[in-house]
């Protein structure tokens, strides 16, 4: 099987890694890649938010496969382009992709879907702003009606904070979703669609904030774990007959079935789990550490959503054992990340045994990898167990040499200790 990848980060190289090892996989392209998926994959330059330049390419290439990896392509069409061509694409077309594009999309076709979700208010204005925070009250929570590269959510007790990306907001794109706080621990749970049956993927935790102890601004992405041991398979099967096949059904009667991964963000409350969020990709880190435990051959199962044959397919098939990752950040990331450093360490990082180094915001200069995003690796481990798994992707990240770079020191520490407890080891 010939495959193209679409996207640049360490998303798609997990995806590039995990593709590598399927033996149907022929031949490998990432567009436009870094400087990691060079090492497995022939890359060819491209703008993956030009649709018109990913069907071009797809076309040249004439791939059995088109992966798209990151939303903003899928949101602007690049998958209806690709299909266009006569081409079998994995990730949703523009209309189903609105589901992350537009958060007020999204909230309707929860409604219609029966699912559960927080009750927010669509504001149009500065008045409906300010009465819709009194109406939920703090923490505010407050949303961008369209892509925002993880910086449209805010969730602050300031209400002055609140007040201005409201405003902003408003001013941008004519509206924003003020919505009721939903607390208890979030879950990232990955469907694979065909656009009528769903698979679930193993759930995950990712970590937003920048800092240790989930302080400072929110981020794409610190770092990740799987499996989450308080999740286990009963309640990813409630969530797939609740959440996912729902929400994909409402999709497919509108006219618009979503073919790809459908990502459910989700908050476990007291009052039971409920959508704060859905992606139309996979997640990034999440998708490091599920790939990183997943048996089954990806190739086929992604081929078999696209193709929409995915009902019979087996279920996706695990390895024992844990996953964790571990993102090292420019310095200045996120607000201003630095670019252009050396990169070192790489070697001694990959040689850690368990773990594969992932590239994100990385470039080749001659010899020489540097730096060329806010988010510039995600150490990917394996273990027997999550503590394992940590200890060896946090010894790979010791060894890199990057001038300015900091990273999460707690990613899956409290999970890792309640699983120790347990006796579970995973
Ligand atoms: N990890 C969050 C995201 O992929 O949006």
């Amino acid at each position: 099987m010939r495959v193209l990848v679409v996207g640049s980060g360490a998303r798609e190289h997990a995806l590039c890694v995990a593709l590598r090892a399927d033996a149907a996989v022929t031949d490998l392209v990432c567009a436009p890649g870094n400087a990691g998926t060079a090492e497995l994959a022939s890359t060819r330059p491209v703008d993956p938010n030009d649709p018109a330049a990913v069907a071009a390419l797809a076309a040249e290439l004439r791939p059995d496969l088109t992966v798209i990896g990151p939303e903003a392509p899928l949101v602007a069409g690049a998958a209806d382009a690709v299909r266009a061509c006569g081409l079998t694409v994995f990730g949703p077309s523009a209309a189903a992709a609105a589901i992350e594009g537009s958060k007020a999309f999204a909230k309707d076709v929860m409604a219609a879907a029966g699912v559960p979700t927080a009750e927010s208010l669509l504001c149009e204005g500065a008045a409906a702003v300010q009465s819709a925070l009194d109406a939920f009250g703090p923490p505010y929570v407050v949303k961008e009606d369209g892509l925002a590269a993880g910086k449209g959510v805010l969730v602050t007790a300031d209400r002055a904070a609140a007040t201005e990306h409201a405003e902003r907001a408003v001013a941008a794109v004519g509206r924003v979703l003020v919505e009721d706080y939903l607390d208890g621990p979030e879950v990232s749970l990955f469907g694979i669609s065909d656009g009528a049956s769903v698979l679930t993927l193993l759930p995950a935790q990712d970590f937003k904030r920048a800092y240790d102890g989930d302080r400072g601004p929110n981020t794409g992405g610190m770092g990740a774990y799987s499996p989450v041991p308080d999740v286990g398979a009963a309640q990813v099967e409630d969530l797939r007959r609740t959440v996912l096949e729902p929400t994909l059904a409402e999709l497919a009667r509108r006219g618009t079935p979503f073919v790809g991964v459908l990502y459910a963000g989700l908050a476990l409350t007291r009052r039971g789990p409920q959508v704060v969020e859905f992606n139309a990709r996979f997640g990034d880190p999440e998708t490091q550490v599920v790939l990183a435990l997943l048996d089954t051959p990806v190739a086929g199962l992604l081929r078999a959503a696209a193709t929409g044959t995915l009902a019979g397919y087996p279920r996706p098939q695990w390895r024992p054992g844990a996953a964790v990752t571990v993102v090292v950040a420019a310095e200045g990331y996120p607000s201003a990340p630095r670019v252009g450093d050396p990169v070192g360490g790489l070697a001694e990082a990959a040689a850690v045994p368990g773990v594969t180094v992932l590239h994100a915001g990385t470039a080749r200069d001659g010899d020489v990898v540097r730096s060329a995003g806010g988010r510039v690796l995600s150490i990917t481990a394996t273990g027997s167990s999550l503590s394992a798994a940590r200890a060896a992707a946090y010894e790979a990240a010791s060894l890199i040499r990057l001038a300015g770079a900091h990273y999460r020191r707690d990613i899956a520490v409290v999970a890792a200790e309640r699983a120790d407890a347990a006796g579970a080891g995973s």
